[in-house]
């Protein structure tokens, strides 16, 4: 995609703006988190938001802590996804995993460090405009779907259905949540930024979800006939786990069409919109055959 790597260098410049620098005696937990945030990942999420916060028409700088916050919440995620009381990883962006380098503790706080340094810097939007009410209504989408009503909830019945039979509406849930939800909020967070109207942002949520559904398939897809090289994680975490996931549940050639077909349905919804943005319209587009 044209532009692609620029926008991810400038994505980058953001978030390490807003990492913290190791000092002082809780210099390691700073370090860990450095460490996964530094490592590298497709910034999906930051840009997903600052995408839709321009196709709105969206044009200052209080979105740079919101997508800083964002990766931070999501690499917090992987972090404790990680964790051997999870799917017990080794791997992690090409690198070995945080509980790997620096111990189970360390990992564990580095997440929730994470977690906590989101918010800080999200709240760092609130002196940067004048017009209060946008960040508001994106610092409560920030403090909701990380949590029980999204990733958390996602996660949790991920841990609970592990290695049981899980039927096709469990899945959803799952798709829904443990992945659509960050989605939806890097979605939700860059249209509430550029003060799009409540419907928009309704439409908006339907879109991430949607997005965030092929995303997860296209990520069960990759566990199976990726390759570690160009994923940076291990291969077939899912089935060594016992989770059950849509490539199980309906196989390989059916998980390939459902991906092509939820993004052909994000890009419609995209479409019905009266403000346009091509480069959102191809990165969507994109997602279906990426490779990590
Ligand atoms: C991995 O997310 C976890 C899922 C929700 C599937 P990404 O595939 O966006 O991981 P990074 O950020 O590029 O490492
Ligand atoms: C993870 O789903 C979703 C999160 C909230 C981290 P996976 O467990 O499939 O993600 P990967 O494959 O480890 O990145
Ligand atoms: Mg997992
Ligand atoms: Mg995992
Ligand atoms: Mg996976």
């Amino acid at each position: 995609m044209e532009n692609l790597k620029a926008r991810v260098a400038a994505i980058e410049s953001i978030i390490q703006s807003y990492m913290p620098q190791p000092e002082g005696p809780a210099a390691t937990v700073m370090e860990a988190m450095n460490y996964t945030m530094n490592a590298g990942g497709k910034r999906l999420r930051p840009m997903l938001m600052q995408e839709t916060y321009k196709m709105f028409g969206g044009n200052g700088r209080e979105i740079e802590p919101f997508m800083a916050a964002i990766e931070m919440i999501h690499t917090y995620s992987l972090v404790h996804d990680d964790l051997p009381a999870l799917d017990n990883d080794d791997y992690r962006r090409g690198r070995k995993t945080a509980h790997v380098v620096y111990g189970e503790a360390m990992a564990i706080l580095a997440g929730d460090a994470l977690l906590n340094y989101a918010y800080e810097t999200a709240a760092k939007a609130f002196p940067m405009t004048e017009d209060l009410q946008p960040v508001v209504r994106a610092y409560t989408i920030l403090t909701r779907k990380p949590g029980i009503y999204g990733m958390i909830g996602g996660q949790t019945a991920d841990v609970e259905l592990t290695g049981k039979a899980v039927n096709e509406e469990d899945l959803s849930y799952i798709y829904e949540n443990k992945t659509g939800a960050l989605i939806e909020a890097s979605m939700m967070i860059g249209a509430c930024l550029a003060n799009a109207t409540v419907e928009e942002v309704k439409e908006i949520e339907r879109l991430a979800s949607i997005v965030g559904r092929a995303f997860q398939i296209q990520d069960d897809i990759l566990d199976v006939e990726g390759t570690e090289e160009e994923l940076g994680k291990p291969l077939h975490s899912d089935e060594e786990n016992g989770k059950v996931t849509y490539v199980t549940l309906h196989g390989l050639t059916a998980a390939k069409a459902e991906v092509e077909n939820l993004s052909q349905q994000a890009v419609k919804i995209l479409d019905g919109f009266s403000k346009e943005n091509p480069f959102l319209r191809e990165l969507i587009l994109a997602l279906v055959h990426r490779r990590n």
